[in-house]
């Protein structure tokens, strides 16, 4: 494929799809590519559209964030410009989330793009229940790799599209229910007086629903549950009062888990590192990557 320049345009809650589109510009740039790398903070972000658009997102409740279905509307049709789907989540591409991607394909068809690859990317979950040391290393470590293969292809003029199971589709749908379910955690959030009012969460939500006004926090009803209050406050002071079962009790820090990743030196196998049945999506994505033994 004759690219030049390439959009990499994601939302994230806590950073592990921006570390994604980071190891993408990495990989095009190495190809003499020049990229423009926007977060999504509303639906009217700006951008500026070059020869290929790179579409990233977490998988929220099987399915992309209201988020990018939002700023899809907004953006101008175009013919026929390639696109790519790189979808970013904990359980990699399993039953139910591999029609996760189906719902920003359409939209993006609808707007005239041509969307020539898709792809599932495997980071260390931030939902439910968090990953041993180890194994989030062995994912961290993956990623470049990964990306390094796609965007290979991408290039070569490979076409990568995956047909979702029919039931995941009707999951994946539901999934949309996870906007009400946004409005409760919101509304629900607690700050408790472990608060410094640093003014952090007020700054770096992503959906600008925090406001701090005479030193009380006010939550808007635009929350997508995307955790970065929650894990990010310095003070550990906000906490949800509604779907607490959510949030990984041990908390979630990728630049904690980069750090202790430079001291691995010896990984464990794979079949080891992901012996619990519901890891298997992440074993796939580790045997794919061919980074470590069996
Ligand atoms: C509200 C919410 C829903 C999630 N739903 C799924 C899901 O359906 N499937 C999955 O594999 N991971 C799910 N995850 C995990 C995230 O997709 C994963 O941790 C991702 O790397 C987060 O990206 P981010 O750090 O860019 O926000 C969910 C996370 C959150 C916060
Ligand atoms: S980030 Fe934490 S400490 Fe800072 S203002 Fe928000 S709740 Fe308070
Ligand atoms: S209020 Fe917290 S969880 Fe909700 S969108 Fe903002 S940062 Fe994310």
């Amino acid at each position: 494929m004759n690219i030049k320049s390439a959009n990499l345009v994601y939302f994230t809650g806590t950073g592990g799809t921006a570390r994604v589109a980071e190891a993408f510009e990495r990989s095009l740039m190495k190809r003499s590519i020049t990229v423009q790398r926007t977060e999504l903070r509303g639906a009217t972000t700006p951008v500026v559209f070059e020869d290929m658009l790179v579409l990233l997102f977490p998988v929220y409740a099987f399915n992309a964030p209201k988020p990018i279905a939002e700023w899809l509307k907004k953006i101008q049709p175009v013919e026929g410009r390639p696109a790519v789907v790189v979808s970013v989540s904990g359980g990699g591409e399993i039953s139910p989330n591999t029609a996760c991607r189906t719902a920003t394909i359409r939209h993006l068809e609808e707007k005239g793009y041509d969307v020539v690859y898709e792809k599932m990317v495997v980071m260390p979950s931030n939902f439910l229940f968090g990953f041993d040391e180890s194994l989030s290393a062995m994912i961290l470590h993956a990623t470049p790799v990964i990306v390094d293969k796609v965007v290979a292809e991408i290039m070569e003029g490979e076409r990568h599209r995956t047909v979702p199971y029919g039931i995941d589709r009707i999951a994946s749908k539901l999934g949309y229910l996870e906007v009400f379910g946004g409005r409760i955690f919101g509304r629900y959030l607690k700050v408790s007086d472990k608060c410094a009012n640093c003014g952090w969460c007020e700054k770096l939500c992503p959906r600008d629903n925090i406001k701090i006004i005479d030193g009380r926090h006010i939550f808007g009803n635009d929350c997508v549950i995307c955790l970065r209050c929650v894990y990010g406050c310095p003070q550990k002071a906000i906490e949800p009062g509604f779907g607490k079962f959510m949030v990984v009790p041990e908390g979630f820090n990728l630049s904690k888990l980069e750090s202790r990743m430079d001291h691995l030196t010896v990984y464990p196998r794979i079949s080891q590192a992901t012996s619990q049945s519901s890891l298997r999506g992440v074993r796939d994505y580790l045997i794919e990557s061919n980074c470590f033994k069996l």
